[in-house]
């Protein structure tokens, strides 16, 4: 790949290293290596449990009956927090096919697309798009939420989530304010936003339920 976030270095792994020390994965290369040296089997069973069941419930507040598209699903955790009858139709879209090879439980109605999000070029709309602790690894973590405005169903919505540190300077929390800042200014409308902090450590997230301006609304 050409070039990296302003103010970064490339490492020999493909990361992008931060003044701050934080390192970012832009990469096809970099993800599937920690994919399959097992480096995210133990997310469904990890501090993030919490945020998972709240972006659920969020999820599961578009109606009985809804499609999901997961934006950098990984290897489909989220789907053990949901409801899956309630699911008509899961598409996950992963940069990592040894994420989405690990997918669980494969059902004939859903999709696995292995594609950088940049180059996916969507064929059908979905009622509920789920960012999920994907967006700052985009050179632009705006430019997704641009890109799938037009694909949402009548009354559709985002779910952000986005892990936050304690340095104010550090680049999630610069992307979480650019995210924060275009949700504002392009008239998004926020149907809902919390803060998750674990009280026995820093960790914190950001998760935001919206709506595009004109976007999706029932006629
Ligand atoms: C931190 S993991 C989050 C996985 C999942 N959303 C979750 O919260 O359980 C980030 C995921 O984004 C994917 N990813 C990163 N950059 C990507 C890109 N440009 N296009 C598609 N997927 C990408 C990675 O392969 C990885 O699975």
């Amino acid at each position: 790949m050409v070039g990296g976030p302003e103010g970064s270095l490339l490492r020999p792994d493909n990361c992008f290293l931060f003044a701050d020390m934080s390192l970012v994965k832009q990469d096809r290369a970099a993800w599937e290596n920690e994919y399959q040296a097992g480096k995210w089997e133990n997310l469904a069973n990890s501090p993030d449990f919490a945020r998972y069941k709240v972006v659920a419930g969020w999820i599961h507040s578009f109606g009985p009956s809804l499609s999901l598209l997961d934006v950098g699903c990984g290897h489909g955790v989220m789907l053990q927090h949901l409801h899956l009858e309630r699911i008509n139709h899961f598409t996950g879209l992963d940069i990592a096919e040894s994420a989405l090879n690990a997918i669980q439980p494969k059902r004939e109605q859903d999709s696995y697309v292995c594609s950088p999000i940049e180059e996916f070029k969507p064929s059908r709309k979905w009622d509920v798009i789920l960012f999920n602790e994907v967006l700052y690894y985009m050179h632009d973590p705006v430019s997704p939420l641009r890109q799938f405005e037009k694909s949402l169903s009548p009354n559709g919505f985002f779910v952000i989530s986005m892990h936050k540190k304690n340095n104010p300077l550090a680049f999630n929390n610069k992307c979480l304010r650019k995210v924060r800042r275009f949700v504002r200014e392009a008239g998004y409308e926020m149907l809902d936003g919390v803060e998750i902090r674990r009280l026995a450590s820093p960790t914190a997230w950001e998760l935001l339920k919206v709506r595009p301006r004109n976007g999706a609304r029932q006629p």
